[in-house]
């Protein structure tokens, strides 16, 4: 017998189609302001914000609800300037000989290179981890989980629509490879970085590339 147990879905708020469009509109206002930035003020932010971007990150949906994910949010002036060292590193390479010609050349219009000053100045750093597996704290057992990389990616666009609605600017981070994290973060083998995610006040006068979206009928279809 199935002994799923169920409960009403009281939080539901049903709208009705004036209000939703308003409101659909409206955050599509809000989501259009958002843009990576690479430079960033050390103006602080108050951690009580990162909790709430990450508690809402952890509102994600994910396969069979295994939430299989971590956040490490970092604001220690020494453990940043060690992840920048770090990054800066792996980035030389990268940025070195490690990139094929043609990836450099799509990077061509971001201006990024292997300098990172924005892991030092930015109030916070966000490593998004996502885990391949849990593990049974009294028996060691390895837990299975579902569509980990669906479940920590949905996960992190959360993260960054929450920091964004709160009035935060960030930016994505992958420097490539970046197993360092695990060491810096203290977090265990079963557990892969997938980003770091920047977050604070913009630079003053910042600047973004001038680059385009894609419209509606190039990124959909209707059937
Ligand atoms: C998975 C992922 C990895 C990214 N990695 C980097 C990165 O390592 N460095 C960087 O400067 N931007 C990175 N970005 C930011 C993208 O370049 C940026 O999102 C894209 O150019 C679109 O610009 P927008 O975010 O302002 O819309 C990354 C974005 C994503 C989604």
């Amino acid at each position: 017998m199935n002994e799923a147990k169920f409960v009403e879905h009281v939080d539901f708020i049903r709208r009705e189609p004036d209000e939703m469009l308003a409101r659909s509109a409206d955050f599509l206002d809000l989501m259009k302001c958002r843009r990576t930035v690479r430079e960033f003020s050390d103006t602080p932010v108050p951690r009580a914000v990162i909790e709430n971007a990450i508690l809402t990150a952890g509102r994600a949906p994910s396969g069979a609800n295994k939430q299989p994910w971590h956040f490490a949010a970092i604001s220690s002036p020494e453990l940043k300037t060690r992840m920048r060292a770090a990054a800066e590193e792996e980035e030389q390479e990268f940025y070195g000989g490690r990139a094929t010609e043609s990836w450099l050349q799509d990077l061509q219009p971001f201006g990024t290179d292997e300098h990172k000053p924005f892991l030092e100045v930015a109030p916070w750093l966000i490593a998004v981890f996502r885990r391949s597996y849990d593990v049974d704290e009294t028996t060691g057992e390895r837990l299975k989980n579902y569509y980990v990389h669906e479940s920590a990616g949905l996960a992190a666009g959360f993260l960054i629509a929450a920091l964004h609605n709160a009035g935060l600017a960030t930016l994505t981070h992958t420097p490539s490879p970046m197993g360092f994290l695990n060491e810096l973060c203290d977090r265990p083998k079963h557990e892969h970085a997938t980003m770091l995610i920047v977050a604070g006040y913009p630079a003053d006068n910042v600047t973004v590339p001038d680059i385009d979206k894609k419209p509606l009928e190039d990124i959909s279809s209707w059937l």
